[in-house]
């Protein structure tokens, strides 16, 4: 199936794989004739090119609200940004995944499932690409907001974003983004939210939660970790590996709907630091 999405270079250099994707769809259908479609539905089938439709709509949708969020509170956080021309801290570029960020409706969802006092919390997002996730985390109460994220030119958007929010219902604005490979990265001996959307690889991931665990060995205190990807193939080993730490237990969720500003829905879980070890205690 092609793809519409070779994307273009914004103001800031950063190549956006979202940006520009109707006009690129419509420049393929001018260049190639209006009987494109017929000829995809013969190469690939119905069923395959239906599918291909509804995702590439669904992705132009959620693009939109996207951008009319980001024009509504003063700010850059959407599009698909690739990781292959930026600078990248550390060894771990080949693990990273694309800057894609948390829709506003998927991450309040999310947040309803915590049921956590947040007073004293300290919300981490690793790989905080642009600071969506950090933005919409300080509409909630939180003690200090910090994102990891180990792109030069992410780093600099997300700090030039934090300075330029506006929301009236923002409550935390002490807010800080930390130029860092994850897998390096020490946590703060205070209680945590740590928040991942899809970062990184397997191997990346076992490295930053056995950092995290043993933080919390060493320095008791409450934790959540909220994983989630739009790729069910890393639900799959991120689950059992958090699990395998013998450090969390899995909190029951309800279903994440598919919500049109998100450009994939979201499956996701939410984990609770046990200091005795969360082993024996049915997964959700
Ligand atoms: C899918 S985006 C998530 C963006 C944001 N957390 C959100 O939910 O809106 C993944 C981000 O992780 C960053 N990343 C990937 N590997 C990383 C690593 N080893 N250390 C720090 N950041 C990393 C990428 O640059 C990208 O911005």
């Amino acid at each position: 199936m092609p793809e519409l999405d070779t994307g273009r270079l914004d103001r800031d250099g950063v190549q956006d794989r979202s940006a520009g994707r109707l006009a690129r769809a419509i420049g393929i259908l001018r260049e190639r004739g209006p009987l494109e479609p017929f000829r995809l539905v013969r190469r690939h089938g119905l069923a395959a090119s239906a599918g291909f439709v509804t995702r590439n709509v669904r992705h132009l949708v959620a693009d939109r609200l996207a951008r009319n969020w980001d024009r509504d509170h003063g700010v850059d956080t959407a599009g698909s940004i690739q990781l292959a021309g930026l600078n990248v801290v550390g060894t771990n570029r080949d693990q990273g995944n694309e800057c894609l960020c948390t829709s506003p409706r998927t991450f309040d969802f999310i947040m309803r499932s915590l049921a956590a006092d947040l007073g004293d919390r300290t919300f981490i997002d690793i790989g905080a690409g642009k600071s969506r996730t950090l933005l919409l985390a300080s509409r909630y109460p939180f003690a200090k907001i910090v994102g990891v994220e180990f792109a030069h030119e992410l780093v600099e958007i997300a700090k030039r974003n934090i300075t330029a929010f506006h929301d009236p219902g923002q409550k935390c604005r002490d807010i800080e983004v930390v130029e860092a490979d994850a897998a390096a990265y020490k946590f703060p001996p205070t209680p945590l939210v740590v928040y991942f959307y899809n970062p990184f690889s397997k191997r990346v991931f076992d490295i930053v939660i056995s950092n995290l665990v043993a933080s919390l060995r060493e320095n008791g205190r409450a934790c959540h970790v909220v994983y989630g990807s739009s790729s069910h193939a890393a639900i799959d080993w991120a689950k059992p590996a958090i699990l395998a730490s013998n450090a969390f237990e899995q909190l029951p969720t309800p279903p994440m709907p598919g919500f049109l500003d998100a450009v994939r829905r979201i499956d996701y879980a939410v984990f609770r630091y046990r200091p005795d070890g969360g082993e024996d205690r049915p997964a959700a």
